[in-house]
């Protein structure tokens, strides 16, 4: 199939749209991460979505509405709460999980009762959902397992050829996927950290408990409270170890190991003897989370055996990177 190049202008919004109300897939720009979308009323799109991806069956969709009426379609029994916080950080990098109305296909929330849904604070991912007139599920516009992308060109190196059309616009802002709450256990749960923090969320939700997925592994063959969690995820092919330790620990660790290179803090780079890619600097979570994944992706290009990461602190967004991080180093730690 020939991928469409569309832009982001009102004319390529309404042929994006149209691709979707007929059934088409098409990637498009949020804040957080692309996003591949479809509509979430359409079976068959989903599956499209699904085998594009590479993406198991059983890990569900987030569904992406430009208002608070298509919230209706989507949900039912929704509790007071999601109105407060729905105030407060929609449109933006929230997702909460609700329960799932009848019209949503089953395929998006793969057999669960509940539904994952947002509110992009993107103009164009919005214009492009009010165009379609159609919630539309969307995961991340890449290959299961590969690092989210940030970018058009993300998409294409992923994706080119399998799916109907890509709206090329910005680099997403926030650079980390969505935080995930679900209100559909008591207490609230934070299944996924990402640009809306644990600490705003507990002004509004004081009863918050982070999930053991959100720092740990989950515990093999027990069920988990987002499936997408037990998945390995955000792996370049090289391998990848996370290291928690101060700047100067960092560096001399790395300078004496070979065949490495290293991810790094830009305060770091004066230390490293060693080929190194900055993704932030250590004392900014935002610029973290917006260069992370576009280091993880140019990690092979080091040409290393192995890649150490300099670990963030595990507070404010820095907490979603920690996630994505411990994940694509597949939970190998070094504590220094
Ligand atoms: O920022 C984002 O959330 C991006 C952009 C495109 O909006 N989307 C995204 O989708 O990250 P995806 O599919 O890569 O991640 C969806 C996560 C998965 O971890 C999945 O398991 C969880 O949301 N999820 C979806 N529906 C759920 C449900 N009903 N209950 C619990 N977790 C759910
Ligand atoms: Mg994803």
């Amino acid at each position: 199939m020939k991928t469409l190049r569309l832009k982001d202008g009102k004319a390529d919004i309404c042929r994006a749209a149209e691709i979707l109300k007929n059934g088409g897939i098409v990637a498009i720009p949020t804040e957080t991460v692309y996003g591949l979308a479809a509509s979430a009323f359409d079976g068959d799109a989903i599956d499209k979505v699904f085998i594009a991806k590479g993406r198991p069956q059983d890990n569900p969709l987030i569904v992406h509405i430009s208002d608070m009426e298509m919230l209706e379609d989507i949900t039912c029994d929704v509790p007071n709460v999601l109105y407060t916080l729905a105030e407060k950080f929609w449109p933006g990098p929230l997702t909460l999980v609700l329960p799932c109305g009848d019209k949503v296909s089953k395929k998006v929330t793969a057999g669960l009762k509940t539904v994952a849904v947002r509110m992009p604070s993107s103009a164009v991912a919005r214009d492009i959902i009010k165009e379609t007139g159609l919630p539309l599920a969307a995961p991340s516009a890449n290959i299961s397992g590969s690092p989210s992308p940030t970018s058009a060109e993300h998409v294409l190196s992923d994706l080119d050829g399998k799916i109907d059309a890509v709206v090329m616009s910005e680099n997403s802002r926030v650079g980390v996927e969505s935080t995930v709450v679900t209100l559909s256990t008591n207490p609230p749960r934070l299944l996924r950290p990402g640009g809306v923090t644990a600490e705003q969320l507990k002004e509004f939700l004081p009863d918050l408990v982070l999930d053991s997925a959100v720092l740990a592994e989950p515990e093999k063959d027990k069920p988990v409270a987002s499936p997408g969690m037990k998945y390995k995820h955000y792996s370049p092919k090289t391998k990848i170890l996370l290291v928690e330790a101060k700047s100067d620990d960092f560096a001399n660790f790395v300078n004496k190991e070979q065949n490495c290179g290293a991810i790094c803090f830009s305060e770091d780079e004066k230390l490293l003897s060693v080929p190194h890619i900055v993704y932030g600097k250590a004392d900014d979570d935002a610029s973290q989370a917006a260069g992370l994944f576009e280091a993880l992706r140019a990690a092979d290009t080091l040409s290393a055996e192995k890649v150490y990461v300099h670990a963030p602190q595990k507070s404010g967004v820095g907490l979603a990177v920690y996630n994505r991080l411990i994940r694509a180093a597949g939970f190998e730690v070094i504590d220094l």
